[in-house]
C-alpha cells in the first residue's frame, strides 16, 4: 500500500527535524502558544499509537505511556518542553516506535479502514511539519547572532491588482468525495450562489507591500479596524515578521535562515490585520474563502502563501465530527479566520481546493499573505 511508504517519509521527516534541532533546541520554547520541536514529534507517534495499536489492536500500553506527555488536551503548550525526555531517548524511541507502527500497518486486515487512517496521520504529521518549520523560523528570528548576509535591493512597486472576472453563478464548494482524503470541516459538498466580483490572478508582492510600507500604511489609522490598530501600537509591528531593512535592501528570514528576497516574492508572515490595512488602502476587499474557492482554477500563485479570507472558521451545513470532536469543533468558536492554499513550506498532501486552515487574526507567525477582491 503506498500509503504505507507516504507515511514512512513523514515519520523520517520528523526524525530529521528532530536532529536538525538538536539537543541544543529541541526544547526549545518560542513563544507561549507553539509546542518545542521535541513535542511535536512525541505528539506525532502518540496520535500514530491511537489509531493503529488502540483502534487496530486494542493495545493501549504506548498510548497510556505517553498521554500525559503527548495529548494536546493534558499539557499546554508553554509547559510542554519541560516533560520532555532527554534527547538521545526521544529520538531513538521514536524512531523505533514509529518502525513498529509501519510494522503493525502490514498486519491490518481492514485495508478500506486502514486507508483512510493512513491518508488522516499523512495530513496530520504534515501539518505538525509545517509548524516544525514556523518554528524554526521563529527560531532564527530569536537568534541574535544570526547571519544576514544576504540583502537584496528591492524597488517599491504600485500595487497592480490584475483580477479576473467571475460571473454570478452557482459554485460547487467542499467535498463530500470518499475517493480522495479530506478532513470533516471541508465536508458535505453543497452549492453555493455567489455574486460576481474580481478576485487578483496573483498574491500580493513584497516589492508591492514595501510600497504600502514606504506610504505610511503602518503609520495611517484610518486605514486600520480597531482591533487591528490596537494590536499593532501595543505589538510596535512596523512591517512584515522577519523583515530586516537595511537602507533600501532587505533580508527575510525563513525557516531556514535569512534570505535574500525576490521583488516578486509573496508578502508572507503577515497577520489578517495587517492585511485588511493594505485592502483598505487600496481601496479593495479580503475575498471570501468561497470566492476563492470558486476562482480557484484562474488564480495564480497558488500555495505560495497562505491566503488569509475575511469569514471566520464555521461549519458547513450538515457538519459531522470525523474521526474525532476535537478536530474542528472547538475551534468553530469565532476566534478564527480562514486561510486557504498552502505555502512553500507545506507538504504536497496539503494542497488542495477544499483544505481549510485557521489562525487567530493577529497571528503571523504562520507563513500568511494574501490576495485581494471586489465585493
Ligand atoms: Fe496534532
Amino acid at each position: 500500500m503506498i500509503e504505507i511508504s507516504k507515511l514512512k517519509k513523514k515519520q523520517f521527516s520528523l526524525i530529521m527535524h528532530l536532529k536538525l534541532a538538536g539537543t541544543e533546541l529541541f526544547k526549545f520554547k518560542t513563544n507561549d502558544c507553539l509546542s518545542p520541536i521535541g513535542w511535536h514529534i512525541i505528539h506525532c507517534l502518540y496520535v500514530e499509537c491511537i489509531w493503529i495499536r488502540s483502534y487496530f489492536f486494542g493495545d493501549n500500553l504506548l498510548v497510556n505511556k505517553l498521554k500525559n506527555i503527548a495529548d494536546s488536551n493534558k499539557i499546554k503548550p508553554k509547559n510542554r518542553g519541560l516533560i520532555l525526555p532527554e534527547y538521545n531517548y526521544l529520538y531513538e524511541f521514536s524512531k523505533n516506535e514509529f518502525n513498529k507502527n509501519l510494522i503493525l500497518c502490514n498486519k491490518i486486515k481492514s485495508r478500506k479502514k486502514l486507508l483512510y487512517f493512513l491518508q488522516f496521520l499523512i495530513n496530520h504529521h504534515s501539518q505538525h511539519l509545517e509548524t516544525i518549520k514556523i518554528i524554526l523560523n521563529l527560531i532564527n528570528l530569536k537568534n541574535k547572532n544570526a547571519p544576514i548576509k544576504s540583502f537584496s535591493k528591492i524597488e517599491e512597486k504600485v500595487f497592480n491588482f490584475n483580477p479576473v472576472y467571475i460571473k454570478e453563478g452557482y459554485y460547487k464548494i467542499g467535498t463530500s468525495s470518499s475517493n480522495k482524503f479530506s478532513y470533516d470541516n471541508e465536508k458535505p459538498e453543497f452549492i453555493k450562489k455567489l455574486k460576481s466580483f474580481l478576485i487578483s490572478k496573483n498574491l500580493i508582492r513584497i516589492d508591492e507591500w514595501l510600497c504600502f510600507l514606504n506610504s505610511g500604511g503602518y503609520k495611517k489609522k484610518s486605514l486600520w479596524s480597531k482591533a487591528g490598530w490596537d494590536w499593532k501600537c501595543k505589538n510596535k509591528i512596523t512591517h512584515p515578521l522577519g523583515w530586516k531593512i537595511n537602507k533600501e535592501s532587505l533580508s527575510i528570514s525563513t525557516a531556514y535562515g535569512y534570505e535574500k528576497p525576490n521583488k516578486d516574492k509573496p508578502v508572507s508572515n503577515i497577520s489578517f490585520y495587517e492585511l485588511e490595512a493594505f485592502a483598505n488602502w487600496v481601496k479593495l476587499k479580503i475575498p471570501h474563502e468561497f470566492q476563492w474557492e470558486a476562482a480557484n482554477s484562474n488564480l495564480l500563485d497558488k500555495y505560495k502563501v497562505w491566503e488569509w479570507h475575511n469569514n471566520k472558521f464555521f461549519p458547513y451545513e450538515n457538519f459531522m465530527p470525523y474521526p474525532y470532536d476535537e478536530y474542528s469543533l472547538p475551534w468553530f468558536n469565532n476566534n478564527y479566520y480562514t486561510l486557504r492554499g498552502a505555502s512553500i513550506f507545506s507538504e504536497t498532501e496539503l494542497k488542495r481546493k477544499t483544505f481549510r486552515n485557521f489562525y487567530q487574526p493577529h497571528i503571523r507567525f504562520i507563513f500568511s499573505g494574501g490576495r485581494l477582491s471586489t465585493n
